[in-house]
């Protein structure tokens, strides 16, 4: 395969990182080298592929353009440089580099831009060049820019959505096959949907990072993901997901956002979903964003959040914005910072799980909140209570957590907010 040569108007891309998603850019860019030159009257080149390792890629296509020596991109003359490497460093250099350098930048990487997103936008806009990062969320399912260009009428105040697929598909495994939480992880990480290393997803930092992105363009702040609550899903275990399907709901890793009286309440963390609203039938490694707007109502994105092929689509977008010129709606990060809430202060309810010897002192405690339902937990478990409780909000909550810990000999409490509406 060979990306011809010969028209006037030639953009020149270099590409950092040839793993899953460069792999996947170099083989959509191939196919639609054609397309370009009918459609746009452009031609595009590819330059030069940095990679760590050389020898690991030599099998691949344009393995004459293979580099690991950054210093030969910077020398050479590119107009666009597609960062698919991932991580901070030296990622975050490069690309003030790349920017200082005036060239544009497309990224998928939601670490970097989480972090720097801010300044690096900033230099865009200062050297006249862009700097784009649809791919960082929801992989390649377009967001960013619907949010920023086609609903650019709307005010919003609230994002749910589920931005992880490995999470997903885990929690999907223990729902349908009734596995437990390790057994689903090592089947996620045989078929590639989680890394060997699965801390950032399952912890929750990896949706925390695109929930922050997502919500910072959305409500124009700065909604940074270390100020949110954050809680992964390693602790969920075959009683939870049991309970949940005898209410009728689904646990989902969610991230939630949500603004109300110029105060932002960010979230990532396990809830019960209704088994038959829009989030509880995202299923497996899918990805969904449901957004509020105030004009357009309820809008909701769904596809495929990850893969070479996915998000490679979304860089592609990004780079043909580039060539054909289109105005950048996100120019930049608003400086301000979000007052941000980590607390749930709505009404709502709660699955609460007390291990303890004191089931009886528990339950008359829990059964002073006006609507508590205690239910039945696993045959020969004796040391627990499970109950469904409502209350106004999850400050008051905490202080009935606290106050039945600190009165009665308990082992661990749990709990999992159920959302209402979704
Ligand atoms: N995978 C997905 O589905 C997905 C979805 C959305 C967003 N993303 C984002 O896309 C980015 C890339 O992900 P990926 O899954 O494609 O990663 P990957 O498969 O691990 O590939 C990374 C590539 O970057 C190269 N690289 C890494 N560090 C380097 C360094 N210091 N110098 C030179 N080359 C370096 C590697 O070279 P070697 O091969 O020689 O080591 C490799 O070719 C990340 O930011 C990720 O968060 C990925």
């Amino acid at each position: 395969m060979n990306i011809k040569w010969g028209y006037n108007k030639m953009k020149s891309i270099a590409i950092l990182g040839y793993g899953v998603v460069g792999s996947g850019v170099v083989e959509i860019i191939n196919n639609n080298v054609e397309k370009l030159k009918e459609k746009i009257g452009e031609e595009v080149k590819l330059s030069k592929i940095l990679v760590r390792d050389v020898k690991k890629h030599l099998n691949k296509p344009y393995a004459n353009l293979l580099t690991d020596n950054i210093e030969d991109i910077f020398s050479q003359e590119v107009d666009i440089v597609v960062e698919v490497m991932g991580g901070i460093d030296p990622a975050y250099g490069y690309i003030k580099k790349f920017l200082n350098l005036k060239k544009h930048i497309v990224t998928a990487n939601k670490d970097l831009i989480a972090k720097h997103g801010e300044e690096l936008l900033n230099i865009a806009k200062k050297e006249g060049v862009r700097l784009h990062f649809e791919a960082s969320v929801g992989g390649g399912i377009p967001i960013l820019r619907p949010l920023s260009e086609c609903l650019a009428g709307n005010s919003f105040n609230n994002i749910k959505a589920i931005l992880n697929g490995t999470t997903n598909f885990i929690l999907s495994k223990m729902d349908k096959e009734n596995m437990g939480y390790e057994e689903a992880l090592k089947i996620a990480q045989e078929l590639g949907f989680a890394e060997a290393n699965p801390e950032s997803d399952v912890m929750g930092y990896d949706a925390a990072r695109k929930l922050s992105i997502l919500s910072t363009i959305a409500y124009d702040e700065r909604v940074d993901w270390e100020n949110m609550k954050v809680e992964g899903i390693a602790h969920i275990d075959e009683e939870d997901i049991k309970y949940a399907k005898k209410i009728g709901c689904k646990i989902k890793l969610l991230a939630m956002s949500n603004k109300e009286n110029e105060k932002v309440y960010a979230s990532v963390r396990p809830v019960m979903v209704d088994e038959d609203s829009s989030i509880g039938k995202i299923e497996n490694e899918f990805n969904g964003i449901l957004l509020d707007g105030d004009a357009v109502g309820q809008v909701m994105f769904y596809g495929k959040g990850a893969g070479k092929l996915p998000t490679a689509s979304a860089v592609f977008g990004d780079i043909l914005d580039i060539i054909q010129n289109k105005k950048d709606k996100i120019m930049a990060f608003n400086k301000k910072q979000a007052s941000i809430e980590k607390e749930w202060n709505h009404k709502s309810k709660w699955m609460i799980r007390v291990k303890t010897v004191n089931r009886h002192e528990i339950m008359k405690e829990l059964g002073e909140f006006g609507k508590c339902h205690f239910e039945m937990n696993a045959q020969g478990v004796r040391d627990e209570v499970m109950a469904l409780v409502e209350v106004d909000s999850e400050d008051m909550l905490n202080q009935k957590i606290n106050k039945l810990s600190d009165f009665y000999p308990v082992d661990s409490i749990k709990k999992i907010m159920v959302l209402g509406d979704n």
